[in-house]
C-alpha cells in the first residue's frame, strides 16, 4: 500500500486584522513547505471560522473577513494550483463539529479548566462573561489536527497547550479503543526542529516586547497589520519601546532590541547572526529602527499589491474542490471514531 503523505496543518483565525506575527509565524512556514517541500507532504491552511467568536465579535463583518483570509494565503505566495494543498473553511466540514462533541466526552472538566487562555479569560471577565465555546476551544481545535491524520502544526508559544491536548486526546482514546483511531501529531520540540526557524512564531509586541504581537492588543500600536500602510508601520517602528542601556545587543535584559533584530532578520531574509553582526554593539539605535523600517515598507508594498490582484474566482474554486476533497477525507477518520464509540456499526 503506498504510505499517506504526511500531513502539516494550521489554521488562522479571522476575527481580527491580520499581523505580521501570522503572517511570519504561521503562513511563511506554510507557504514554504507548500512551495519547497510539494510532493513530500500534504498542507492544509483552513480557517477556522467556527472558533471565531468563542469570544464576541461584530457578526457583520465575519463573513468579509473569512474571505479576506483566504486572500491573504494566496497573496502570501500559497500554490493554488498544487494538489497537495488545501484551503477551506472549517465549518464547511461538519465532521469537526461532530467530532468534538464525541471528544468532548474524554476530556475532563479540570483539564480545559486548566488551560491558560481560559483561566486568563476567567480572570479578566468572570466566569459568567465567558462562553462554553470558549472552554471547549481546545476541543474543536484538536478535532481539527485530528480528522486529517496531521503531524505537524507551526504554531506559537500561546497554542502549544492547545497542541499538546491534542496529543493527549489522540493517545487517550487510541488506547481507550486499542486500535489507531488517530495519528499522534509530533510532541512541540520536534514540531520546533521540523520547520527549523521558529523565530517567526516567537515576534513580540513593539510597546510590550514581553509579551507575543496579538491582535487583541487594544491599542495596535505596538502590531504591524498587514494592511498598514508603509507610513503607519514606520511610525509604530519608531516608536518600538527599546531601552536606556544605548548599545545595541541582543540578550534577555533588552527585549525591545532582540525582537527588532529577530525582526529585521524575518524581513531582510537575513540569518539572525548577520543582523546581530551588523548591529552589535552601536550606540544608537535610530540605524536598526530605519533599517527595520525600510525593510517592513518594502514588505507591506509587495504584500498589499499582490493582495489586490488576488483572483476571487480561482480562490473560490479551490476552495469548493478543497472542501469537498477535505470531507471525505475528514468523514473517514470520523467514520472509525463512531463506529469505536458504538454509534456506528462495525463492519
Ligand atoms: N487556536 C489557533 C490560534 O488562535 C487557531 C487554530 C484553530 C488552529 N484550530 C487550529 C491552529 C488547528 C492550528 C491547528 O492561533
Amino acid at each position: 500500500m503506498k504510505m499517506a503523505k504526511q500531513v502539516i496543518l494550521t489554521g488562522i483565525r479571522a476575527n481580527n486584522d491580520l499581523h505580521i506575527g501570522n503572517y511570519m509565524g504561521a503562513m511563511l512556514p506554510m507557504i514554504d513547505m507548500a512551495t519547497k517541500r510539494a510532493g513530500e507532504y500534504q498542507v492544509n491552511l483552513f480557517v477556522p471560522d467556527l472558533h471565531s467568536f468563542t469570544t464576541p465579535i461584530d457578526h457583520s463583518k465575519l463573513q468579509e473577513a473569512i474571505m479576506n483570509n483566504l486572500r491573504v494565503f494566496v497573496a502570501a505566495g500559497l500554490p493554488l494550483d498544487n494538489p497537495d494543498v488545501h484551503i477551506y473553511r472549517q465549518s464547511y466540514i461538519p465532521a469537526h463539529s461532530e467530532l468534538t462533541i464525541v471528544l468532548d466526552c474524554f476530556t475532563g472538566v479540570g483539564e480545559m479548566g486548566r488551560m491558560t487562555q481560559y483561566k486568563d479569560k476567567i480572570q479578566k471577565n468572570g466566569d459568567d462573561r465567558v462562553s462554553v465555546g470558549l472552554f471547549n476551544y481546545p476541543v474543536l481545535m484538536a478535532a481539527d489536527i485530528l480528522l486529517y491524520n496531521t503531524s505537524y502544526i507551526p504554531v506559537g508559544d500561546d497554542q502549544t497547550q492547545h497542541l499538546e491536548f491534542a496529543r493527549d486526546i489522540a493517545l487517550r482514546l487510541n488506547a481507550n479503543f486499542n486500535q489507531d483511531l488517530f495519528v499522534v501529531p509530533k510532541s512541540v520540540k520536534k514540531q520546533h526542529a521540523f520547520f527549523g526557524k521558529d523565530q517567526g512564531l516567537r515576534i513580540k509586541d513593539l510597546i510590550d516586547p514581553t509579551k507575543k504581537m496579538s491582535k487583541s492588543d487594544e491599542s495596535g500600536r505596538g502590531v504591524i497589520f498587514l494592511n498598514d500602510t508603509p507610513e503607519i508601520a514606520r511610525k509604530k517602528i519608531t516608536s518600538a519601546t527599546t531601552d536606556s542601556l544605548s548599545r545595541v545587543g541582543y540578550n534577555t535584559d533588552q527585549p525591545g532590541i532582540s525582537n527588532l533584530l529577530e525582526l529585521l532578520a524575518l524581513f531582510s531574509s537575513r540569518s539572525l547572526d548577520e543582523v546581530r553582526k551588523e548591529f552589535e554593539g552601536q550606540t544608537q539605535y535610530g540605524p536598526l529602527k530605519e533599517a527595520l523600517a525600510d525593510s517592513v515598507a518594502n514588505f507591506l508594498t509587495d504584500f498589499q499589491t499582490s493582495l489586490a490582484k488576488v483572483d476571487d474566482k480561482v480562490l473560490k474554486s479551490k476552495l469548493e474542490t478543497s472542501e469537498k476533497a477535505m470531507n471525505t477525507a475528514a468523514n473517514r477518520v470520523l467514520f472509525k471514531v463512531q463506529q469505536a464509540v458504538g454509534l456506528r456499526p462495525r463492519d
